[in-house]
């Protein structure tokens, strides 16, 4: 017989399955064979085609879903469309009570839904029962207090209307929660796919809707693989598209919305690193990298992927890791004492085996623990890599499997070069006993979301969402609201006077003479500004600007590709302006104001003379932009962030940061207005911009840069560059190192920034051709500019023992 001695040393166990007799019974109930969910009742698809969904534990078939194809798509957007108007009709309260009475009924059949998500994804049991179903639940809750609370608190805003949802494979239920919740918070209707791999809770959930009475198209399922998905997001009908999933087919999604006005937000992949500093607690660094790396068998897209440690402690956290690994169980998903389970689906598994042999390849050392695997199903064994260069493929790809790699530093500054080198930016762990390198390290981490001496917490109350290549807009909480409200003023149109076309190609070289006069004249082309510089274009062109009365006003640079790098350069070298305070910002802007001030009465004459305005209208123009600069300098110290209310001694800070270097096209109407309307909101947050001026008015803002050069705005924080806005703005769009872009021109314009903004899935805002009332405070200015002038890190800092 055992005895208990040797149990406790072994610590061997024998299996304690969890019951799946409820959710076998489920699938024999609906004969292995699911519908689309659309209008509130399960309907056939169009083409009467179904695909098979699998057991990756086992490889048992577990049911058939069907295909969805146009005409499903067709139908659910419609059946979207028709609720949407009752729904948002709906009072915020009785919105509520329907997600409360979902959140209800999922509690009471968390078991069931834990089970059939492990059996569908391939999860232990223990973190769909303890973590994904209970946040479930817990989104649900917290959405329909949002619901009761939407109008008081976003008012100006209205839901969006159909949204087209997409969701991936690793959390399959979280997902669907927390793209559903806030969207019918809002007041939308929706039309969601889940991943092919993982579409039954989905349809379970379907029925929860049906049985809380929910009206019939507010939720609408339709199951089908990447094609299904494409046919949602090319769909007419569809006002916002919400995915997550891989960076490249967020990629395909951003090109095939450009221009359809559809709203977009995207979360996409990750490499996030786990920086652990040599006096980190190293047991609890050990347990923090198993929840990072071997959560959800690291198909996490912020899975703690990369180890970054110091070297001092490095072997040490190795040995330590290595002894770990061996206690981890790889097996069973519903065995209630497995930590590993299966992944998701063998092409999942070849992916993370052909990117585990291509790093051996380049000389990676694998280390796996020897635990056995199961004979069957899809397994992979928890594996930590070692002696990897930063610039190895597994230190940037992201493999989405149970392969941690490590990498050393000595310095702060080496670690946050290492984590930030890295096109994504979702998240980052940070491990050190001291609070200050911790929080140090929390700012300048280019992520998303932070975790301080903890990693993977989510919650409803906070937002989620990445930085760089990890894609735009954010999840939970109140700034993930947004995603699924537009301003309502966006929808009104305005009429704005027609400006006369620009002739670029008839531009003369700047200081063309046919041959060289005794005294050369003297050198009227107003020139660039880059670097706090006066520069002449790099096209050595320049071209005539003319006034209302049709007189030449004078010849400006016609800026290039070349003028753009030079200015991203520029702004990259002024970093420093994001890190001093807004207090500080706030008294330049200030002193900016004034310096405008001191010459208003020169520049009303020049926009009176370059747009024909009145005298009078054009004297408003600049006292209305001296008094949005006031504006914003205003909230250079106030606009800040917040605390969100998430787990009990937790601090969750939601930090408003500034994008970096952010390109921004500027409007004909209002050239000084619209200039400042959009400059200035951008800097009070600690940007630094790239800016193209009105072409049709460019000698408003050539004025403006003296302004600036009087007024202690630091070199770089503004460049501006001249020339044609159209041909200027594909160079910034396609920029890699400029984070964000404002773009306020044509309709086909905005079209074409969006397309070419998806290099370095740079975070867009345009206007699609919609003229802005910039003298409205509502419309001109606001909270809003704020709000798309910055990003939301949150980072999370636990406190007590
Ligand atoms: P995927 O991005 O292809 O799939 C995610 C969802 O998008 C699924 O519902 C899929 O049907 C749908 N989809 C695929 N192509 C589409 C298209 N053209 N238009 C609209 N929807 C489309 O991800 P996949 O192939 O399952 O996994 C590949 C890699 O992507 C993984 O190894 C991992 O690196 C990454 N990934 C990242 C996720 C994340 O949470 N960030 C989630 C899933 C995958």
């Amino acid at each position: 017989m055992t005895a208990v001695t040797d149990i406790l040393r072994t610590m061997d166990y024998g299996p304690a399955p969890e019951a799946n007799s409820e959710v076998v019974a489920w699938l024999e109930k609906h004969e292995g064979r699911f519908l689309h969910f659309i209008g509130g009742r399960f309907v056939a698809p169009a083409e009467g085609t179904f695909f098979p969904v699998v057991n990756p534990a086992h490889g048992n078939r577990l049911a058939e879903c069907a295909q969805g194809t146009a005409k499903d798509i067709d139908k659910a957007v419609a059946a979207a469309r028709r609720a949407q108007k009752s729904w948002s009709a709906l009072s915020g309260d009785a919105r509520a009570r329907y997600l409360y009475a979902i959140a209800r009924i999922i509690n009471k059949r968390e078991r069931f839904f834990s089970v059939l998500e492990s059996m569908d994804n391939g999860k232990p049991i223990r973190e769909s029962r303890d973590i994904d179903i209970p946040l479930v639940i817990r989104h649900f809750y917290h959405h329909a207090g949002w619901a009761e609370l939407i109008e008081s608190e976003f008012s100006g805003y209205e839901p969006v209307g159909v949204c087209g949802q997409i969701i991936p494979w690793n959390f399959p239920l979280l997902m669907l929660a927390w793209k559903i919740a806030p969207a019918l918070a809002a007041g939308n209707t929706v039309v969601l796919k889940p991943a092919e791999f993982t579409p039954l809770t989905a349809i379970a959930f379907a029925e929860i809707c049906m049985e809380a009475g929910l009206p019939a198209g507010v939720v609408n399922i339709v199951t089908g693989d990447g094609a299904t998905g494409s046919l949602i997001v090319e769909h007419k009908g569809v006002d916002k598209i919400a995915f997550t999933g891989s960076t490249e087919v967020g990629r395909v999604i951003r090109k095939a919305t450009a221009g359809t006005g559809k709203k977009l937000s995207l979360e996409l992949g990750g490499k996030s690193p786990f920086i652990v500093f040599d006096d980190a607690d190293l047991d609890s660094a050990v347990e923090g990298v198993v929840d990072a790396i071997w959560f959800n068998q690291g198909q996490v897209c912020c899975a703690g992927s990369r180890l970054i440690v110091q070297e001092a402690v490095a072997e040490k956290m190795h040995a330590k890791l290595r002894a770990r690994m061996a206690t981890l169980r790889v097996g069973d998903p519903l065995d209630k004492a497995t930590d590993i389970g299966a992944i998701v689906a063998d092409v999942q598994l070849e992916r993370i085996r052909k990117l585990v042999a291509e790093g051996r390849a380049e000389g990676a050392a694998c280390y796996q623990s020897d635990a056995a695997l199961p004979d069957e199903g899809l397994f992979y064994p928890p594996t930590l890599v070692t002696g990897v260069a930063p610039a190895s493929i597994l230190a940037q790809e992201e493999i989405f499997g149970p392969v941690l790699v490590s990498m050393t530093f000595r310095t702060p500054e080496e670690a946050l070069a290492l984590a930030n080198n890295s096109r994504y930016g979702l998240a980052a762990s940070v491990w050190s006993e001291s609070i200050n390198v911790t929080l140090d390290a929390a700012a300048r981490v280019k992520a998303g979301v932070v975790w301080v001496n903890s990693t993977n917490l989510f919650d409803a109350a906070s937002g989620f969402g990445g930085y760089k290549e990890s894609g735009f807009g954010r999840e939970g909480g109140r700034e993930g609201l947004f995603e699924y409200l537009v301003p309502s003023i966006e929808k009104k149109s305005v009429k704005v006077p027609k400006v006369a076309a620009v002739d670029f190609s008839a531009a003369p070289p700047a200081q063309a003479v046919d041959s060289a006069p005794a005294r050369p004249p003297l050198d009227r082309t107003a020139k660039l500004y880059v670097g706090g510089k006066q520069a002449r274009p790099d096209s050595g062109y320049s071209y005539a600007v003319y006034d209302a009365s049709g007189e030449e006003a004078g010849q400006v640079g016609l800026g290039n590709r070349k003028d753009i790098r030079n200015a991203v350069e520029a702004a990259h070298k002024a970093g420093g302006w994001g890190s001093i305070s807004g207090h500080n910002r706030a008294q330049v802007l200030y002193y900016l104001a004034e310096n405008l001030e001191a010459r208003a009465e020169e520049f009303g004459e020049r926009i009176a003379t370059l747009t024909g305005v009145r005298g009078r209208a054009a004297d408003e123009e600049v006292a209305l932009a001296i008094r949005r600069i006031s504006f914003y300098a205003a909230h250079a110290d106030k606009y800040d962030g917040r605390v969100h209310a998430t787990r009990s001694r937790h601090v969750t800070l939601a930090m408003n940061e500034p994008w970096g270097v952010m390109g921004i096209s500027c409007p004909d109407e209002a050239p000084l207005l619209a200039l400042v309307s959009l400059v200035a909101p951008a800097i009070a947050m600690g940007n630094r911009v790239v800016v193209t001026p009105s072409p049709v008015y460019p000698l408003v803002a050539t004025d403006f840069y003296q302004v600036l050069d009087t007024s202690d705005v630091p070199a770089g924080v503004v460049n501006i560059v001249t020339g044609d806005r159209e041909a200027l703005a594909k160079t910034i769009a396609e920029h890699d190192d400029v984070a964000a872009y404002w773009y306020f021109g044509t309709k086909e314009g905005s079209a074409m920034v969006e397309a070419a903004s998806t290099g370095n899935l740079k975070a867009t805002w345009v206007n699609h051709g919609r003229a802005v009332d910039w003298t409205s405070a509502v419309d001109g200015q606001g909270r809003r500019y704020l709000r798309h002038a910055t990003q939301v890190k949150n980072i999370w800092v636990p406190y007590g023992e």
